[in-house]
């Protein structure tokens, strides 16, 4: 990307074709996007479900019995040595591809929670959401936390509770939970049968169809096969065991009793969450509720901005970064930035305005991804992710426009509540150390601030999980040369102070408190107890403490 000296706004490229017919195209290309993100707790399946759909949707195949899963699973949706040693997946990857029309962007998201902040980002770029229960668990902590994000958004979430193919809780129960821990109306579309022999096939209420499922022999490699039969079919007596088909009829007839009317409003405003019940691992009723959701999730839809609110079919391109991830490739050592398209076409190429600096900024050499591949884009629509090659300008929540200065505001920021002193090993590497950290911290993973020493200023990484500082002392290693020890810090609760220069000082001062300059010099105080913070935020000081940047 090159950034350009003019301030003055240009048209971007246009399309070759009539106003009339590039609306059109406009219109219909943002009908067929859905953009979504998998919220689960670990072990849920997340990694089981998006490769089930990345091979429904022909981006991947699975060939033959998949029992390397877990070194496969690495191959398709995660970057890092790191992330393959700890079977821990860090980074965030967007997968495109299309499936029964539609276009689809699933954003992967880190699946540890020490990983939270980019996980709560990348739910900012997402129009809906799909949240996974394990059968035998329900709702667990870390579902609640995603979910209460998707909820604050307003984001439309559909439920998949997976692992059916074993034992489980029984379902009404799991409804049940449901509905009462997280406060959200479900309605269940499929609702799994269970026979003699486990999991043998869903009753889909809103087509009134049994769909009885036949066993491969490739443990989930290929599609499930399934026969559909209707409910009042007689031929249903005779495919089922009768305690089987008793107990199928009086659930439905309970929950046609009691469970809520479907009603697609509620959905969209994330009132109301369909439900599905199926097994990632065999495919049992995954391309049934695949199907569903393209059907009833929503494409984007008009996005809040200071400009009022953004039409998705707003010819004027618009869009947000919300991920920058550095050194994507070792070998090319690059920085990309994640942009979310809001509004209008993008062409390759394209000059928008970077509404921050205020300048003009060409957006070219796009890239579209697939884990590890990438593809040069020529065109992209609102709801696709580009991913632009840049040198350090952009930041994450910078907004990218062509129709004027606005910026579309709800990236959230949270304080960091861990922090480390880094010692370097080798202190003839200080510029790789500066640069490294100055890379990582921009890809918002951690803050870097200085505390000031006898030896000059020192380096403090604070992170939002511990974990954040395995994975940057590792990058700081292999990827910038410069080897290093994180000694953590007992403080946690950091605040950032405004006010008379001589107050600051004598606060400063006082025991536990640490005193942290960020990397624009503001102050920022690091408590040791919660307590402490809170006297000295409601002591009369003459100081106001920020819990992020001011
Ligand atoms: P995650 O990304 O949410 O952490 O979950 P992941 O897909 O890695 O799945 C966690 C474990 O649950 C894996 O088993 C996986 O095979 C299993 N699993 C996923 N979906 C289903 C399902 O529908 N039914 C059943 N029975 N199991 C499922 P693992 O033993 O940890 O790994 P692996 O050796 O199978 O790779």
């Amino acid at each position: 990307m090159q950034v350009e000296s003019t301030t003055t706004a240009t048209p971007s490229s246009p399309a070759q074709s009539s106003p009339e017919a590039a609306a059109d195209q406009l219109e219909q290309e943002v009908a067929r996007r859905r953009t979504f993100a998998i919220i689960s707790h670990p072990d849920a399946g997340k990694t089981t479900l998006t490769e089930k759909l990345l091979m429904y949707g022909g981006a991947i195949h699975l060939a033959g019995a998949v029992k390397a899963r877990r070194a496969q699973r690495h191959v398709t949706s995660d970057w890092m040595e790191l992330e393959r040693k700890r079977g821990i997946s860090v980074t965030s990857s967007v997968m495109q591809f299309e499936y029964a029309g539609c276009k689809v962007n699933l954003l992967d998201t880190p699946g540890h929670q020490d990983f939270s902040e980019d996980t709560y980002r990348t739910l900012v770029a997402a129009d809906s959401a799909v949240m996974l229960l394990d059968n035998r668990k329900g709702v667990e902590e870390r579902t609640r936390q995603l979910f209460e994000v998707c909820k604050r958004r307003r984001v439309p979430i559909f439920t998949f509770v997976n692992k059916c193919d074993r034992a489980g809780e029984k379902p009404l129960k799991l409804l049940s939970d449901v509905e009462s821990d997280l406060g959200i109306a479900c309605y269940p579309v499929t609702w799994p049968i269970v026979g003699e022999n486990g999991f043998i096939g869903v009753y889909d209420r809103m087509h009134g169809a049994v769909e009885l499922f036949e066993r491969a022999q490739d443990h989930g490699a290929s599609r499930a096969r399934a026969r559909a039969i209707h409910l009042k079919d007689p031929e249903l007596r005779n495919l089922l065991e009768a305690t089987v088909y008793d107990r199928l009829v009086s659930e439905i007839e309970l929950l046609d009793a009691a469970s809520h009317a479907f009603d697609l409003d509620a959905v969209l405003r994330g009132d109301l969450s369909p439900m599905y019940f199926g097994s990632a691992l065999t495919n049992f009723g995954v391309e049934a509720f695949f199907h569903d959701f393209l059907e009833f999730a929503p494409a984007p839809r008009p996005r809040e901005s200071t400009a009022g609110l953004i039409s998705p079919t707003d010819p004027s391109f618009t869009g947000f970064v919300f991920k920058i991830q550095a050194n994507m490739d070792p070998k090319h050592r690059d920085r990309i930035a994640f942009v979310r398209i809001c509004s209008g076409r993008f062409d390759a190429g394209m000059r928008v305005m970077h509404v921050r600096t205020a300048s003009q900024i060409r957006l070219s050499s796009p890239q579209q991804f697939l884990a590890r591949d990438r593809t040069a884009v020529e065109e992209a629509w609102p709801g696709d992710v580009i991913g632009i090659m840049d040198r350090g300008t952009l930041r994450i929540g910078d907004s990218l426009s062509t129709a004027g200065p606005l910026e579309f505001s709800d990236i959230p920021r949270f304080p960091p509540e861990h922090f480390a002193r880094i010692i370097p090993s080798d202190p003839l590497k200080r510029k790789q150390l500066d640069t490294g950290l100055r890379e990582l911290t921009e890809e918002g993973a951690a803050q870097v601030f200085y505390a000031d020493t006898a030896a000059g200023p020192t380096p403090i990484v604070g992170a939002i999980g511990m974990l954040q500082f395995d994975v940057m002392q590792y990058r700081l290693d292999h990827e910038y040369g410069a080897p290093c020890r994180f000694e953590p810090l007992s403080y946690q609760h950091p605040r950032w102070v405004t006010g008379p220069k001589a107050a600051v000082e004598l606060e400063a001062r006082k025991s536990g408190h640490l005193r942290l300059y960020d990397t624009k010099g503001n102050p920022v105080l690091l408590f040791d107890s919660e307590r402490s913070m809170r006297w000295a935020e409601e002591r009369d000081s003459g100081l106001k403490f920020h819990e992020v940047a001011p």
